[in-house]
């Protein structure tokens, strides 16, 4: 079976299991977009109100962010995956909260083995904590992104790099060029490989 007849089976097996309040305030589940055979995996933090009525990833003012440090190291969307630890919208775009971690996680573990990638990206604090705590929740350690940003870490042929959530430099425009340096990292990362 190919990834991607892997992927709409996950995302059937979510609909039918998954009992989470998010679900039945939320009008669609956002599962993921790009590419299934992709070897660099982008995992945001949730769905916010363009996602959730489109039932796509970033496709609101933090994807347009996203797409232009993507381009500015030559990526597209064919050469991503990109989904986010929840898959159901929190109310007015709350952070998540750890039992909702708890309970949705176990569908991106299933959707990262389907995957298989060989970098991850952990887009901003919550994916940076369920990265670096090796996808095991109750391993989760509190992580300042001062500390970890643009850093490369290893679990075994895994490669992992954490990056401020694009929707941060909304509210602090410095953060832009540290973005746009920690892509460029990233990109002449890929390039070693
Ligand atoms: N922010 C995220 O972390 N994920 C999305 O899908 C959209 C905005």
């Amino acid at each position: 079976m190919s990834k991607q007849e892997d992927l709409n089976k996950l995302k059937q097996k979510i609909s039918s299991e998954l009992v989470c309040p998010l679900k039945d305030a939320a009008t669609k589940m956002v599962f993921g977009k790009g590419n299934p055979d992709a070897d660099i995996l982008i995992i945001g933090e949730a769905p916010g109100a363009n996602e959730d009525l489109q039932g796509i990833p970033f496709v609101g003012k933090a994807g347009k962010n996203l797409d232009s440090f993507l381009n500015l190291i030559g990526l597209t969307l064919d050469d991503v995956y990109i989904a986010n630890i929840l898959k159901y919208r929190p109310p007015k775009n709350r952070n998540p909260s750890k039992e909702e971690i708890i309970n949705h996680t176990p569908y991106l573990v299933e959707q990262i083995n389907i995957i298989q990638p060989k970098v991850i990206l952990p887009l901003g604090k919550f994916a940076t904590e369920f990265c670096l705590a090796h996808f095991d929740t109750t391993k989760i350690k509190t992580i300042a992104m001062g500390d970890v940003h643009g850093k490369i870490y290893k679990i075994e042929e895994l490669t992992i790099i954490p990056m401020y959530h694009p929707a941060a430099m909304i509210y602090n425009q410095k953060l832009k060029t540290t973005l746009e340096e920690d892509f460029i990292k990233v990109g002449e990362f890929l390039k070693q490989k």
